[in-house]
């Protein structure tokens, strides 16, 4: 590894380009304001284009015509650090220790999107020009669900034209095994806000004699699963598509015990999920309804005698083919609604969501990319669906008119969205020779 890399890496790290708050929009803009820098210097045409939330930095070499053109897709913003207290090195002060880069933000996104970017360098130092026509398109709204993005491409859908997005923002099965991922799931993003009293109570001037939102909230939550994970909304499972036996076949042969490997990583006392389906099914080819938080009345030291006026919860939906956004938040709407206990009211707001995707790992250029791959690598390539999503990648079909390819450089110890993040600088290396081995292929196709 280059000292000038590591450097780099470092360099990015050092933003807390927090996109979901906004005492951190000034670093979010300095972070975007580090990238045009960057891709200026080595050679590309850089710029930063003002959207209605934080800025997209947008980067192309020379196009020339006759060769292929590729949008390489990635994110600066990163998740909020928090819990402080539970990270083993400040997440703003990157670290080296036994080889991997600790610190927000070092593989979701940054660690895998400068990979791309010290590829085009290497190539554009070692042989003047890129085998094809490139954009950067690297936004700063990903873990805030890409609202502003969409605008960008359709706006630019001319300029924009390519043959394929390339995308390193999804997992790697197992170290040194490269993968690729076709199909992400959904998210669609709710908040419940259940309210009684005007003001906190005391509890026992008021105790008995009015509704309390924390209970009624819990009682509605309660209403959300049956006891094995599976969702209650009536009718959420309609649309969902059953998984196909080739399917089922191919990701028991993955070289990897999945149980064991969440069992260590997360900690978590056993598995839980929905009956009948392995652990890599749940996550991969079922939806799920999570509770992200949960607040309301008094959670300070000690005790305080208070009936809360309101109580809160934050959800997400992860979604598979063929469920419908708009559709399944209105179906929850009309649940939590019907299921409201008395004497409270409830407020329900949709946040953020995206669309899951699934493509075909067989076309010409996801057989290209598994070329690259294996080059890269030197090892087999593993063809996985993915948990997370990627809202804008079902905005490059419907936009762009593109399939996106989903090359994944995050390990299952990466800790993305958790304290004590980390990348291996192995992978960063890894993601150089990808970029590069990727770029040729798509160029030789034919
Ligand atoms: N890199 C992830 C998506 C991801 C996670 C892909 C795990 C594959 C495996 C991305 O940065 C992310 O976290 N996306 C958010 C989107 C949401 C906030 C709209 C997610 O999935 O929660
Ligand atoms: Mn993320």
């Amino acid at each position: 590894m280059r000292a000038s890399h590591l450097e780099d890496f470092y360099s990015f790290l050092q933003f807390p380009s927090i996109s979901t708050d906004d005492d951190y929009s000034k670093k979010v803009n300095e972070c975007a304001h580090w990238l045009v820098e960057k891709l200026s210097g080595i050679g590309l045409e850089a710029q930063l284009v003002p959207t209605a939330g934080h800025s997209v930095v947008w980067a192309r070499n020379q196009h020339r015509q006759g060769r292929r053109t590729v949008l390489i897709y990635g994110h600066y913003d990163v998740q909020p650090p928090d819990p402080l207290e539970l990270w083993e090195s400040p997440p703003f002060k990157p670290v080296l220790k036994d080889g991997f880069v600790f610190a927000r933000g070092a593989t979701d996104n940054k660690g895998q999107i400068l990979s791309h970017i010290l590829g085009v360098q290497e190539t554009i130092e070692q042989a003047r020009e890129l085998p094809v026509n490139l954009h950067f398109v690297i936004e700063g709204e990903e873990e805030i669900g890409s609202g502003n993005l969409g605008n960008f491409l359709y706006q630019h859908r001319d300029e924009l034209r390519c043959d394929v997005v390339l995308v390193s923002d999804t997992g790697m099965i197992a170290p040194r095994t490269p993968t690729m991922s076709y199909g992400l799931r959904g998210v669609a993003a709710l908040e419940l806000k259940v309210s009684g009293a005007k003001m906190d109570l005391h509890s026992g001037i008021y105790g008995g004699a009015v509704a309390n939102p924390a209970t009624a909230l819990a009682q509605l939550l309660a209403t959300l699963h049956g006891r094995e994970g599976r969702v209650a909304i009536p009718g959420f499972y309609d649309k969902v598509a059953p998984l196909q036996g080739w399917e089922r076949e191919a990701w028991k042969k993955l070289p990897v015990d999945v149980d064991a490997e969440v069992l260590k990583e997360t900690g978590a006392p056993s598995l839980f999920g929905e009956a009948g389906f392995s652990t890599l099914e749940r996550i991969w080819a079922r939806p799920t309804a999570e509770v992200n938080g949960i607040g309301g009345g008094y959670q300070g030291r000690g005790t305080k005698t208070v009936i809360p006026s309101y109580a809160m919860a934050k959800l997400t939906f992860r979604l598979v083919p063929n469920q419908k956004t708009d559709e399944i938040v209105a179906l929850a709407k009309k649940h939590f609604e019907k299921n409201l206990p008395t004497a409270v009211t409830l407020e329900v707001t949709a946040g953020h969501n995206g669309p899951w995707y699934l493509t075909d790992p067989h076309n010409q250029f996801g057989e290209a990319a598994q070329r690259a791959l294996r080059k890269a690598f030197h090892a087999e390539v593993a063809l996985i669906r993915e948990g997370g999503s990627i809202p804008i990648v079902s905005d490059f079909r419907d936009i762009l008119g593109v399939e996106t390819l989903l090359l994944g450089l995050a390990l299952p110890g990466c800790r993305a969205h958790s304290p004590n993040e980390n990348f291996p600088l192995e992978n960063l290396d890894a993601g150089i020779q990808m970029n590069q081995a990727v770029l040729r292929e798509i160029a030789a196709l034919p």
